[in-house]
């Protein structure tokens, strides 16, 4: 592969305007003719020609106001159009015919089932026609469309719709214009036979906004609580950030094919189905919170994406981060913000931090790509977000809104950089955030030290940080850390203002600036320097530091500490994050000890268990405890517990970590706690899933324990759950409850899993549910289910959400198979290099998976590598081809 590498230092600025954007599609089948005029400005002291971006275009026309040009006047290759002699100011216009039915890579216009829709970011605007494509060129859009009347009534595009009606030859036409200056990222057309579901909203200043959700007529009933959502998110957006929408109308269209979750084009947005529709049928508790926030997400884009927009895609975190900060704290103020924060650090140290030590790892903001598209990642986006969390933390509340509010003002109406963000935040607060910025330039996950040394009268924390080298950063610098600790004694909060009475005292001589505690309790410092020592006098014995709380900086901790200080913390630290933190950390430390023989962690874990589980007996129905200590019970991943000890086999992992669950499953009667939480009729509201979370994590383990205690009690229970689940939260839980009993034989479980289908055959996300929890079955044979459910006449590789819920949650969520001989890395190197032909990013994405190799003990890390070097014999796209090579440099 050798692609262009594009770098951050060598942004030039585009040498003209495109002061208007008139586009008119003809969609018709077989080819779709697509004009375009650009009003054209020569920007001072310029003089370079005109350089269009297009790819896969069938140019048919092209003319400067009015007089089409001759072939000496311009030039054009595979990936641009290149006009010679452009004046000060001229009209462009260019015709190009392009076949949207054939198009499977699902960026620029395609067609999904019977509808056309659009997805232009980061570079599918030059695959509709050629354009500047770059998102520092923004423009005002004015878009014709004309269809078939019969199978596209519904015609849409960004803005207000300007006519609409039958055209001469019996067609329909509709014009739309969009008055916002946008760069063609944010460009998005829709033509179908779509049903819509319609409300209202009413901005604080008392403008009327027209809210349309739109689907396939037969998904629109799974369109009420996005539409809730949505609201919601309007009227937080102003109260929060002092956010307003702006268009008279905004419009969000579920498509069934899309690479991504969602897209937030200017008052189109477009997504997913599996991203929006909601129904207690086709989504589970998880679903519903994961739509909730997409819907949110992709709302305040509108200021965080469209109104300031990014100057360069270097800068992509500017909109991705911030706008992740943004939706995370929508959630947790909808919701329960204790446990919002525990679910996103779970899927951080998952999903993030495993990335940020292989090979692709890269800063938060890039210095280079080869792929824009390969930097849509866990770095971007969540990290992106920690590193906004993190300045709001060192600001404060009030000042780090002042300083959004002075970023939105400066920045309206235009493309800027991470650099604008930040000095818009040390203007308005004074800090001085000149070390801060290393966060977004340096790669690599921190690692936080921390020794403890006692005495009589005092207990010293030494606190070391540390980064290993990434790719082209092989040493590292000290990064400013927000620490946030606290004490905990006697199952108390120690410090704070009853601790300053009783004489407590904390000091710090090498942290930058110490805060004092709050009232409760959580003190917070800069860490600044390589080693800073903390120091607290006149302490109780039993005290035990809280460390981290609220996860206040995205780090790892190597902390050991005295028997019993994890349990204690587990159970009784005030700061939710941390009391879940020593759990999964104990439960962590029991799978990672178990071949070291070492009983006493295993029993520090179980009696820990042991009271999680009273304490769930006795835990209030409010939305939070319950979930809460369902979160605490789930043990951690293998993939976050590699992180831990990488060159560890991985199947070893798997195994201890299966004997942990048999002994949790076996120290307490689970089967009272499930009982203890029944399900009623379905609500998707806090109070009931927290009780469903709880319920689902006790039933694992009941269903481990009667699997081998009592296998026909175990078949009857998941039997009568299965039928009386009235929701799919409770019939997945159910099936994969079936799927995961090795007592039940294969013919058993296939005539559940074929009710299953046959029940909801005509539902495609609940289809995909069907197909992930099979492809997470970990009990042996797996690749060999997973293949015959390739033959499967739901299974179609042109979708992704079909691919995702078979062969990505195989790939990511089954160790036990996947990693079982090197036949599934080959399975997957084949999958890879077959999609890849069609749909270069799925396939990128899945390549992914692979590129860890060097995380993995020898054979497998080995055989692993083998398949990368074989997928890179292969013709690849520049997608694929970056991460595979980038994986095996
Ligand atoms: N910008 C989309 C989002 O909000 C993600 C996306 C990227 C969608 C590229 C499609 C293509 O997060
Ligand atoms: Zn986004």
């Amino acid at each position: 592969m050798n692609e262009k590498t594009t770098h951050r230092l060598e942004y030039r600025p585009y040498s003209f305007e495109v002061s208007e954007t008139q586009l008119e599609f003809d969609l018709r089948d077989g080819e779709t003719v697509v004009q375009s005029v650009l009003s054209i400005v020569r920007k001072p002291g310029t003089t370079d020609s005109l350089v269009l971006d297009g790819v896969g275009l069938d140019l048919r026309r092209i003319a400067i106001d009015g007089v089409a040009l001759r072939g000496n006047e311009y030039s054009v290759d595979d990936r641009s159009l290149e006009i010679f002699d452009v004046g000060e100011r001229c009209r462009v216009e260019v015709t190009v015919a392009i076949r949207p039915e054939d198009n499977k890579a699902l960026e620029g216009l395609y067609k999904s089932r019977s509808m056309y829709c659009t997805q232009c970011e980061a570079e599918g605007f030059r695959h509709i026609t050629y354009y500047p494509d770059r998102p520092d060129v923004l423009s005002r859009f004015t878009t014709g469309i004309t269809a078939d009347a019969e199978r596209f009534p519904v015609l849409l595009s960004n803005g207000n719709r300007t006519a609409a009606g039958p055209t001469q030859d019996g067609r329909y036409r509709a014009t739309w214009h969009d008055p916002f200056p946008k760069p063609a990222y944010l460009f998005a057309l829709v033509a179908g036979d779509l049903a819509v579901l319609e409300d209202e909203f009413v901005t604080r200043s008392g403008r009327n906004v027209a809210l349309r959700i739109y689907s396939e007529p037969h998904n629109i009933g799974q369109c009420d609580f996005p539409m809730a959502v949505l609201k919601r998110a309007m009227r937080w957006d102003e109260e929060r950030f002092g956010r307003e929408y702006d268009l008279d109308v905004f419009m969000i269209v579920a498509v069934e094919d899309f690479n991504h979750g969602a897209m937030e084009n200017k008052g189109l947005n477009i997504f997913n189905t599996s991203a929006i529709l909601a129904h207690k049928d086709t989504a589970t508790d998880d679903r519903f919170t994961f739509v909730e926030s997409v819907v949110a997400h992709e709302y305040f884009h509108n200021w965080s994406g469209n109104r300031v927009t990014c100057r360069d895609w270097f800068q992509l975190s500017l909109k991705e981060g911030f706008t992740v900060y943004r939706d995370q704290e929508f959630s947790a103020d909808m919701n329960s913000p204790e446990l919002k924060r525990i679910d996103d650090v779970a899927s951080l140290r998952s999903d993030q931090f495993p990335e940020d030590s292989g090979p692709l790892a890269h800063p938060v903001r890039p210095d280079s790509y080869v792929e824009i598209s390969n930097f849509y990642t866990g770095t971007v986006y969540k990290k992106g977000a920690e590193v906004v969390r993190m300045i709001a933390t060192l600001l404060g509340r009030e000042r780090f809104r002042a300083g959004c509010d002075a970023y939105f003002d400066r920045h309206d109406g235009s493309a800027v950089t991470i650099e604008d963000f930040v000095k818009a935040m040390e203007d308005t607060s004074g800090l001085d955030l000149s070390l801060f910025r290393r966060w977004y330039a340096q790669a690599g996950t921190p690692i936080l030290s921390v020794r403890e040394r006692r005495s009589d009268e005092a207990l010293e924390l030494a606190i070391r940080q540390t980064c290993e080298p990434t790719p082209d950063q092989p040493t590292k610098q000290p990064l400013p850390i927000p620490l946030a600790l606290g004490v905990v004694s006697d199952g108390q909060e120690t410090l704070g203002a009853a601790g300053i009475e009783n004489g407590f005292d904390v000091s710090c001589e090498t942290a930058a600036e110490v805060q004092n505690p709050d009232a409760g309790g959580t003190v917070v410092l800069r860490a600044d320097q390589p080693e800073t020592i903390v120091s607290f006098r006149n302490l109780p014995a039993n005290a035990e530091v809280s460390l981290l709380r609220g996860f206040s900086a995205p780090l790892k901790v190597d902390y050991p500490r005295r028997p019993g200080a994890l349990g204690e913390l587990a159970l009784n630290d005030p700061d939710q994050f941390a009391r879940w933190d020593a759990a999964q950390t104990l439960l962590g430390n029991a799978i990672l000890d178990a071949g070291s023989g070492g009983g006493n962690v295993a029993d520090e874990a179980l009696a820990m268990v042991r009271a999680l589980a009273k304490a769930a007996l006795a835990a209030p129905d409010d939305g939070v405890a319950k979930a809460l200590i369902a979160a605490s019970l789930a043990l951690p991943n293998e993939s976050w517990l590699l992180e831990l000890v990488p060159g560890t086999d991985i199947l070893a992992i798997f195994d201890a970590r299966r004997a942990l669950t048999d002994q949790i499953a076996d120290a307490v009667d689970w089967l009272s706690l499930v009982e203890a939480n029944p399900t009623g009729a379905y609500r998707p509201d806090l109070r009931d899933m927290a009780r469903r979370r709880l319920r689902h994590q006790a039933l694992r383990y009941a269903l481990n324990h009667l699997d081998r205690t009592d296998p026909a009690r175990a078949h009857e229970l998941t039997t009568s759950l299965m039928t009386d689940a009235d929701n799919l939260t409770d019939r997945a839980a159910a099936l994969r409850g079936i799927v995961g009993l090795s007592s039940l034989n294969a013919e058993e479980k296939g005539k559940h899993l074929d009710t299953f289908y046959r029940d909801w055959s005509h539902e495609a996300l609940v289809v995909d549910v069907w197909f992930n929890v099979q492809a997470q079955n970990p009990l042996p044979g797996g690749l060999d289910r997973v293949r015959a459910l390739e033959q499967h006449e739901a299974f179609n590789p042109t979708n992704p959400n079909k691919v995702r819920a078979l062969v990505s949650a195989f790939a990511n969520g089954n160790p036990r198979n996947f990693h079982d001989g090197d036949g599934a890395y080959r399975w997957l190197g084949e999958k890879i290099v077959e999609i890849d032909v069609f749909n270069r990013n799925l396939a990128a994405r899945l390549a992914k998976t692979l590129i860890v190799w060097r995380r993995h003990d020898a054979p497998r890390g080995l055989a692993m590598r083998g398949t990368l070097e074989w997928i890179r014999d292969h013709e690849l796209s520049p997608d694929t081809g970056e991460v595979v090579d980038k994986g095996l440099a």
